[in-house]
């Protein structure tokens, strides 16, 4: 399914959080042709619009905001990892060994099955007001198998009214029984592939465990000469260098950061690559350490939120709470938090369309339970989103 393009009159918007300038209260905005077309106080409306027979949609009274943007999933999986729960529970730190039992059951799993699994998934975002979604291969670690995880993606973008953004994440770990830098080739090999079959990004574990600095390099390298974009999952569970790669790469993002310092949040600031938080994985990972969105607001790094959905470390689809997280876990306050869900994501993905609602951006919207955006952090587990449009098309 392409994005919808479809026109709507959304009135009675009590706060419009546009995410491009000021708030607008008592407000109203139309979309035409799937873009925002004009937005304002709702008085002033009659004059600024001529009557048609414009869908409506009354907001009734409630906070508008642009759709949230979840800049970093691991979508596609099969199985479980319930037992390395309970092991982390009682105390085993993550060292990402775990995504080697992932890849047996995803690659044990018919293609079908794969694409109802991450639709579903896919379908639960959007209920939580999710409009456009990253989903990183990752979890089949051989060429085929991560070829055949791009085209679930494709599938998937095809079945569900979501914006996707698809990412090769080949390099997730070693697989079992490979030698690294036989693996590494094989990655590089593939990149071509890859962005053939839909990826517009590459990423790579670059982390204890994972792949080396040196191998990062490699990979990112190759990806920027096959026309990828590049992000990065860096300073996840130990400093080794990966932030200031990704920006010495000049890489859309560096994810993760739970290890991030002052070094290497100027390095980011200087290179203009976002810094994306992953507050639920920062939660169950259990690292401790908190204080990671103020060391990058301090080097004045854009900032952006997303799931990270996962198996192992974060199985959650739900950006609500994760801006919830952001805000009781991270620090940020409900205005940062809403747009690192939004703006900030969007400019992890290098997007203009999505992640506010300016004139002429996509119409994609969320209309919230709650009258105010304070009470969308403070009512912890409460429904959050009342209705979501993409394209001016209110799809749940
Ligand atoms: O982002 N860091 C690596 N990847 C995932 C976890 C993957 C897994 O454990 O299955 C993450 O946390
Ligand atoms: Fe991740």
């Amino acid at each position: 399914m392409s994005a919808p393009a479809g026109d709507l009159l959304v009135r009675g918007i009590g706060r419009l959080l546009p995410m491009t300038g000021p708030l607008v209260p008592a407000a109203a905005l139309l979309v035409r042709a799937g873009r925002v077309a004009w937005s304002g106080p709702e008085r002033e409306l009659a004059a600024a619009v001529a009557p048609g027979d414009t869908p409506e949609l009354d907001a009734g009274g409630a906070v508008v905001l642009p759709g949230f943007v979840d800049c970093h999933t691991h979508l596609v999986w099969a199985g479980s990892r319930r037992d390395e729960l309970a092991a982390r529970l009682a105390g085993t730190p993550y060292d990402g060994g775990g995504i080697r039992t992932t890849v047996a059951a995803t690659r044990a799993a018919g293609f079908d099955e794969l694409v109802e699994l991450t639709e579903a998934r896919a379908l639960a975002a959007l209920r939580t007001g999710t409009t456009t979604m990253e989903l990183k291969t990752g979890y089949g670690l051989e060429r085929a198998a991560e070829l055949r995880l791009l085209d679930v993606i494709a599938a998937v973008a095809d079945r569900v009214p979501v914006r996707i953004e698809a990412t090769y994440l080949g390099a997730h770990t070693v697989p079992a029984d490979r030698d690294r830098s036989d693996y590494v080739a094989e990655v590089i090999d593939t990149l071509p592939a890859a962005r053939a079959a839909g990826a517009r990004w590459c990423d790579v574990f670059c982390d204890t465990g994972a792949f080396p600095l040196v191998d990062a390099r490699r990979i990112l390298a190759a990806a920027g000469s096959a026309g990828l974009g590049l992000r990065l999952h860096a300073d996840q569970i130990n400093r080794i260098g990966a932030t200031e790669l990704a920006a010495e790469l000049g890489a859309a993002s560096a994810d993760h950061l739970d290890r991030v310092d002052p070094a290497g949040a100027r390095a980011l600031a200087a290179a203009g690559t976002a810094g994306v938080l992953l507050p639920t994985a920062t939660l169950t990972m259990r690292t401790g350490r908190w204080d990671q969105a103020a060391v990058l607001r301090d080097a004045g790094v854009v900032l952006a939120l997303g799931t990270d959905a996962n198996p192992g470390t974060s199985w959650c689809e739900s950006m609500p709470y994760v801006i919830q997280l952001g805000c009781f876990g991270l620090g940020l306050s409900v205005d940062e938090a809403l747009h690192a869900a939004t703006a900030g994501a969007a400019y992890a993905l290098r997007r203009a369309d999505v992640g506010h609602l300016g004139r002429s951006a996509a119409g994609d919207l969320v209309v919230l339970e709650v009258a105010h955006e304070a009470d969308l952090i403070g009512h912890l587990g409460a429904p959050a989103v009342r209705r979501t449009v993409v394209g001016g098309v209110p799809v749940g």
